[in-house]
């Protein structure tokens, strides 16, 4: 009697486990979502914003100084960390880590199967260095907007600046629908 006590009290707590995690993760995706939201409404703005006042040349810089500060921005607000990657990179500060080239590949995997990549997003509770942490991927589509930096046929003062300040970039060549890359969001719990 004691050991069937003790089993259903063990599954109870295996079980209960696993919703509270089901629950955690639900809610700190719907966090996740909101600072996504955030970065990309403020980086799109100010990306617009520069492209109307001095075209795509003037707004590389622009990416160039402000997508890293609104990430840290946004990451000391909020206490989450912020960032962009990609598969096919322009900046290599912006290198996937392992998990994060995993999920990226998984998102392709999925565009191929036919789902939206608006609404393709990951989120797991994993063991990072010992310490539970949070981890929420949101992918990013390529618009037509973004061809003048990301397309295949880019202007030539555009294409210079690139290789001016990005030697390594890989982020060329993008078609309206593909996925550009993601967000990655990281928070210790
Ligand atoms: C005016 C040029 C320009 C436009 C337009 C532009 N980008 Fe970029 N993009 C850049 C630059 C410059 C970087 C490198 C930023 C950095 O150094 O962190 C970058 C980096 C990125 C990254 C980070 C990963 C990497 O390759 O380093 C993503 C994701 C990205 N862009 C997505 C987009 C999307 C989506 C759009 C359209 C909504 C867009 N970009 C439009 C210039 C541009």
């Amino acid at each position: 009697m004691k050991k069937i006590l003790l089993a259903t009290a063990v599954a109870l707590a295996c079980l209960c486990g696993t919703l509270y995690a089901a629950e955690d993760v639900t809610q700190l995706s719907l966090e996740g979502r909101k600072i996504v939201k955030s970065f990309f409404e403020e980086l799109k703005g100010e990306l617009s914003k520069a492209m109307k006042a001095g075209g795509p040349v003037n707004a590389v810089e622009v990416c160039q100084m402000r997508a890293p500060a609104i990430s840290i921005t946004l990451g000391e607000k909020t206490g989450w960390r912020v960032a962009r990657t990609s598969l096919k990179l322009r900046n290599p500060a912006n290198t996937p880590d392992f998990w994060e080239r995993q999920v990226l590949k998984s998102f392709e995997a999925r565009k191929a199967g036919g789902e939206d990549v608006k609404k393709m997003e990951q989120a797991e509770i994993l063991s990072v260095d010992g310490q539970r942490t949070f981890r929420y991927m949101k992918a990013i589509p390529t618009a037509e907007l973004c061809l003048n930096c990301h397309g295949g046929n880019v202007e030539p003062e555009v294409d210079a600046k690139l290789k001016e300040l990005y030697p390594y970039d890989k982020a060329r060549g993008f078609k309206v629908g593909d996925i550009r890359g993601a967000f990655t969001l990281s928070k210790p719990m």
